[in-house]
């Protein structure tokens, strides 16, 4: 098959165009407007003729309709968005601009492209935050749970969903979307809990927890929520599953902050006198966990990192790779460090 990635310079994006290249993919085609987190460095090495990078935003909805014609796409996994809460909370324009104007502009391509023959399936990226947040003994969200965003970024997910939904009812488009929790692992933007904790305590810099750390999210090691958005693509384009289904990747590894940032200085052997306690995040959800059964049973899904393991190997890839560090720490996340901390 031949695919489009959008934001496949970011976290996330960067592990599928790999992945998608290991599939043997006919041709992988990366479409990204390279923002603050966006970095080309993300898949240095990559010497393969079937992979193409394009610079350019998925705003931009007439380039994103002669890429999928001529490059003849199946199938697109639309990653690109502005990913970070805290952003979202100082600024909700891009969010707004990229996730809900953005995901428009490439739904509308999306029928173009159709109306010009070339039908091509959609696997949309979202994430749990969409449904909300959680209390302490209640139950995981599952694909029924009431989609009730409660921060800004959280709120143009849930947008970008429900555009998505409204196209494939409307439209008969055919998409699925992928609601996962938190992420961690190599080449994640150092603005994010696990990797801005690990190189602030490599630097024997203070760790800023929000409030008390008793916030519990459901880590995920990133190559899990890869193999469960490919699973979804397969089982999309092999119409084993109908257009708009929805299915939630989780971790099965629900931990509060403090204790997340305590496993991260016992890997370092960093002394936990560098938590420092800050005032918490306005809205700060207090827990996500997912059931994913539906992937587990439809999808034949189920994570297979263990949090120990895939812990250690982030925290070593990030004392590994200096060079992918300073360059990402420029003039821009300096300046975000600032303003934040
Ligand atoms: P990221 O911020 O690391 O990467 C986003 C990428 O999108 C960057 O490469 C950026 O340059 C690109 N981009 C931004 N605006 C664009 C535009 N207009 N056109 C083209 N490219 C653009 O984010 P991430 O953590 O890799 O997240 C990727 C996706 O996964 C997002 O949609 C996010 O909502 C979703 N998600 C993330 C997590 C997580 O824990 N990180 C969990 C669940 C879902
Ligand atoms: P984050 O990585 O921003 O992901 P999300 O907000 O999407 O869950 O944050 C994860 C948790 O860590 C969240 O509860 C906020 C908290 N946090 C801190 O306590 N301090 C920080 O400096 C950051 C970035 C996050």
């Amino acid at each position: 098959m031949r695919i489009l990635i959008t934001g496949g310079c970011g976290f996330i994006g960067s592990h599928v165009v790999k992945e998608a290249l290991n599939r043997n993919f006919e041709r992988v085609v990366n479409l990204d407007s390279l923002t603050y987190s966006g970095n080309p460095k993300n898949l240095h090495g990559i010497n393969d003729s079937k992979y193409h990078f394009i610079h350019g935003s998925i705003n931009d909805g007439g380039l994103v309709e002669s890429v999928i014609l001529e490059e003849r796409i199946e199938c697109v996994i639309h990653l690109a968005a502005e990913s970070h809460v805290d952003r979202s909370i100082r600024s909700v324009k891009p969010f707004v601009e990229t996730n809900i104007d953005g995901t428009r502009s490439l739904l509308e391509a999306i029928l173009s492209s159709r109306d010009n023959g070339i039908s091509t399936d959609l696997i949309h990226v979202s994430t749990d935050e969409v449904y909300g947040s959680l209390g302490a003994g209640e139950r995981p969200f599952s694909e029924d749970s009431s989609i009730s965003p409660r921060n800004p970024y959280a709120a143009t997910k849930a947008a970008s969903d429900m555009l998505v939904e409204a196209f494939v009812n409307t439209h008969k488009l055919s998409a699925s979307i992928t609601r996962c929790s938190n992420n961690y692992g190599p080449n994640q933007f150092p603005e994010k809990l696990i990797p801005l904790m690990t190189l602030n305590a490599m630097d024997g810099k203070k760790l800023p927890i929000y409030g008390d750390g008793q916030q519990v999210r459901d880590w995920i090691h990133v190559s899990d929520h890869v193999a469960g958005i490919f699973s979804t693509l397969d089982a999309l384009s092999r119409k084993q599953i109908d257009p708009g289904e929805v299915f939630n990747f989780g971790g099965d590894c629900e931990m509060t902050n403090l204790e997340m940032v305590g496993e991260i200085l016992l890997q370092l052997d960093a002394s936990e006198d560098l938590i420092e306690f800050v005032p918490d995040r306005p809205g700060h959800d207090k827990r996500y966990a997912i059931d994913y059964s539906k992937a587990s049973k439809l999808l034949d899904w189920k994570p297979v990192v263990s949090f120990q393991r895939g812990l250690k190997e982030t925290v070593d890839w990030y004392k590994n790779n200096s060079d992918w560090v300073k360059s990402v720490r420029t003039g821009e996340y300096k300046n975000w460090i600032n303003e934040q901390y």
